[in-house]
């Protein structure tokens, strides 16, 4: 079975050595042997840790695609063009395709499904969701019968990575980001990372499979880490909770499907709470099989590749038996937005500190029908607190009950213009416990 590589970085390299190292494993297992045989790049000067003849390598990725001896492609270029054209030729010449690519699914994924339908060939892309960990296949093929309510995931490493560091080491949110770019875990410009893109392209990825209607990128509705604060983070570990990056993806009675990504309190108690560090984590609630989880590396060349690798064995056992894995038609999905959403939520105000104000700021809640379950007046000590105190302010935190979210949104309006309000922090939505 000769593959074709397009893309030779950190995940087609670690590719390819796991084909040369498990080709006899691979081999006893499934009857086939597996063979990296071209590699499409983007340079061929560059120093790579492959053990490949450089003849092997082309900067003409439709070279390997049409070449008459590949069999299979596997697709770790990234980014959506020339990807997706890539993929489409691909598929058309009888080639099935496995990617790592979750902007090209995400946005394209419906047509790059019906094409791989049509050609009768795999297009698999378990490593775009949460890199080297399973959930595509138990979730097609394990959960194929399951009524799936909602799924939850820690989906970017990245980001929880500098939550973990605010959260454990006290860092800001600035020194934590700067450490992960220093690691490799974050990107120069982070944006996708910290802005919540790139777990919603996989939320995006996750609603599609797991309720089989189309969900794309842009209809996930997407809030990112940056505002979130030490003294967020103090009092939420106070109260019981950890602020993870959630992207959930919900179906509702009436089959409408809500996806979306933003910081949320976590429960000390839940199991996404302990996923620390750049740990990807996937929580699914069913209704017959009641919680999983799935948790590992969501990055990094071999995690992916271990993830790559297990869909290319896949999809050559499926070429040599002549069948694939159909993934089916996808209608548009009923899209519910977050305004209609309803959470129990988290408010940090600084008002000033003088009689009446809390009964002001109580009675913008009462107005909203938005109701109070507990709140607290700053006692944290720390240096913020004490130079706001200074200044005559305080701090109020307010956790409600559940409320709608336009109605939360309705009640921070009305605070903005609330002379005694001098801030609003950190919104955040509460995630209860699992039953
Ligand atoms: N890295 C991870 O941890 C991770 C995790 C999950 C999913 N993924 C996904 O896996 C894919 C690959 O990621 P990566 O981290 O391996 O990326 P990468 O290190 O940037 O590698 C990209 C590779 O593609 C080659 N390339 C780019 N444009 C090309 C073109 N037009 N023709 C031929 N080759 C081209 C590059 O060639 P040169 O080497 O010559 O520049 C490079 O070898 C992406 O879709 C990413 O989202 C990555």
């Amino acid at each position: 079975m000769n593959i074709g590589v397009l893309g030779c970085g950190n995940v087609g390299a670690a590719l390819i050595q796991l084909v040369s190292s498990s080709a006899d494993e691979i081999e006893g297992r499934t009857g086939l042997r597996l063979e990296v045989t071209r590699v499409a790049v983007r340079s061929l000067s560059k120093e790579r840790d492959v053990e490949l003849p450089a003849k092997v390598f082309t900067t003409d990725a439709s070279e390997v695609v049409n070449d008459p001896a590949v069999d299979l492609v596997v697709e770790v270029i990234g980014g959506i063009e020339p990807a997706r054209q890539l993929v489409l030729d691909a598929l058309a010449a009888g080639k099935p395709v496995v990617t790592a690519n979750k902007e090209l699914i995400a946005n394209h994924g419906t047509e790059l499904f019906a094409a791989s339908d049509d050609a009768g060939v795999d297009l698999l892309f378990e490593a775009a969701v949460a890199g080297g960990v399973p959930f595509i296949r138990p979730l097609r093929e394990s959960l194929v019968g399951e009524d799936v309510s909602r799924v939850m995931g820690i989906v970017n490493g990245t980001t929880n990575y500098i939550l973990t560091k605010m959260t454990e080491e006290g860092w800001t949110y600035a020194e934590a980001l700067a450490e992960a770019q220093s690691l490799g875990y974050a990107e120069r410009d982070p944006t996708a990372d910290v802005e919540g893109f790139d777990a919603g392209a996989k939320a995006a990825i996750i609603a599609t499979i797991a309720f089989g209607k189309k969900v794309v990128a842009g209809d996930v509705s997407h809030e990112g880490i940056a505002d979130i604060s030490a003294t967020d983070i103090a009092f939420a570990n106070r109260l019981g909770y950890q602020i993870k990056l959630l992207g959930i993806a919900e179906q509702f009675e009436d089959e409408s499907i809500a996806v979306r990504v933003h910081p949320a309190m976590v429960p000390d108690q839940h199991p996404l709470a302990s996923v620390r560090d750049s740990f990807n984590a996937i929580f699914l609630e069913g209704e017959a099989v009641g919680e999983l989880m799935f948790f590992g590396r969501g990055a990094g060349g071999f995690p992916t590749a271990s993830a790559v690798l297990g869909d290319t064995v896949d999809a050559a056992a499926n070429l040599a038996k002549a069948t694939h894995a159909s993934l089916g038609t996808f209608a548009k999905a009923k899209i519910r937005t977050i305004d209609d959403l309803h959470y129990r939520y988290y408010l940090n105000l600084e008002v000033s500190d003088r009689p009446g104000v809390l009964a002001a700021v109580a009675n913008l809640f009462g107005k909203h029908a938005v109701s109070i379950h507990s709140m607290e007046q700053d006692s944290l000590v720390s240096d913020e607190s004490s130079s706001a105190r200074d200044a005559g302010l305080a701090r109020l935190i307010f956790i409600t009950h559940e409320a709608k979210e336009s109605d939360v949104r309705a009640t921070l309006h009305e605070l903005r213009d609330l002379e005694a309000v001098n801030s609003i922090g950190s919104v955040l939505r509460v995630i209860e416990n699992p039953d």
